[in-house]
């Protein structure tokens, strides 16, 4: 065999084995579409840009969070009634195609809010408050609001969603491992609640 061929045959088989480690964990199965179709899409869109802004939007939501958050609404850890009644029935299976579906769609391009909001909301985000003690969203949520494989994805995400949860956060409505965030939110005030996140809706 010549070096040519050789050296060829093994680029491919790199690109085969790099497509395999970026190949999603569950493939997306014609009942995870099916799922999608027939029970998410009416509110959250059938690819993850909810059109409402008390939906939030999944698309490039990291697939772990969306999976964890899943399991917590079918096994009640997390109270919503209208989630619970979605996630009812589930498997597991289902759950972790759907967290790779929604997480695999991009992100839409987002428009910055109103500016003097948007420039307290930028503060608060990057330093935090350091008179009331609130620290910087950035420093776990990450400059770009992007958020790690464990910490959720913020940039974007529609702002009337993210003040609902930061409410329930602060009154330890939003049931689930609220136990940091409680802290952080609950230092917030109504001005920054609103400010920040118009900031962070208006992140890409
Ligand atoms: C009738 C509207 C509706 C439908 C249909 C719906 N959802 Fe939701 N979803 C919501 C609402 C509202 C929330 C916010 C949770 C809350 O606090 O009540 C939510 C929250 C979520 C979250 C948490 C997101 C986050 O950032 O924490 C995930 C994940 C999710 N939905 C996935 C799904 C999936 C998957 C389906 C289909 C099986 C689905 N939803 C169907 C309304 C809906
Ligand atoms: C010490 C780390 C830490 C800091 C600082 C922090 N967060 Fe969080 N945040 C978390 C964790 C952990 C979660 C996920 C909770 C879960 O798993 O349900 C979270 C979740 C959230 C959510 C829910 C996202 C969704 O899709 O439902 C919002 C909104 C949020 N954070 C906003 C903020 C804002 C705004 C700030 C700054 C004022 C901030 N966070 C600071 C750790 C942090």
């Amino acid at each position: 065999m010549s070096t040519f061929v050789k050296l060829s045959l093994m680029s491919v088989g790199l690109m085969l084995a790099v497509q395999a480690a970026a190949a999603p964990a569950v493939p997306n199965s014609p009942r995870v579409a099916e799922i999608v179709a027939s029970r998410c899409a009416l509110c959250h869109g059938p690819e993850g840009e909810s059109a409402s802004a008390v939906y939030p939007r999944l698309a490039a939501q990291h697939p772990d969070y969306i999976a964890k958050q899943l399991k917590d609404f079918r096994d009640g850890r997390r109270k919503s009634e209208t989630m619970a009644e979605m996630a009812k029935g589930l498997q597991d299976e289902d759950i972790a195609g759907l967290a790779v579906f929604f997480a695999g769609r991009k992100a839409a391009f987002r428009q910055p809010g109103d500016g003097d909001f948007a420039a307290v909301g930028k503060f608060i985000f990057q330093r935090g408050n350091s008179y009331s003690g609130v620290p910087a969203c950035a420093s776990c949520h990450g400059a770009n609001g992007h958020g790690t494989q464990q910490l959720p994805r913020l940039a974007g995400q529609h702002p009337a969603y993210l003040e609902i949860q930061l409410k329930e956060f602060s009154k330890r409505e939003r049931t689930n491992d609220n136990a940091v965030m409680h802290t952080v939110a609950a230092k917030l005030t109504e001005l920054e609640t609103r400010a920040v996140s118009i900031y962070i809706g208006g992140l890409q």
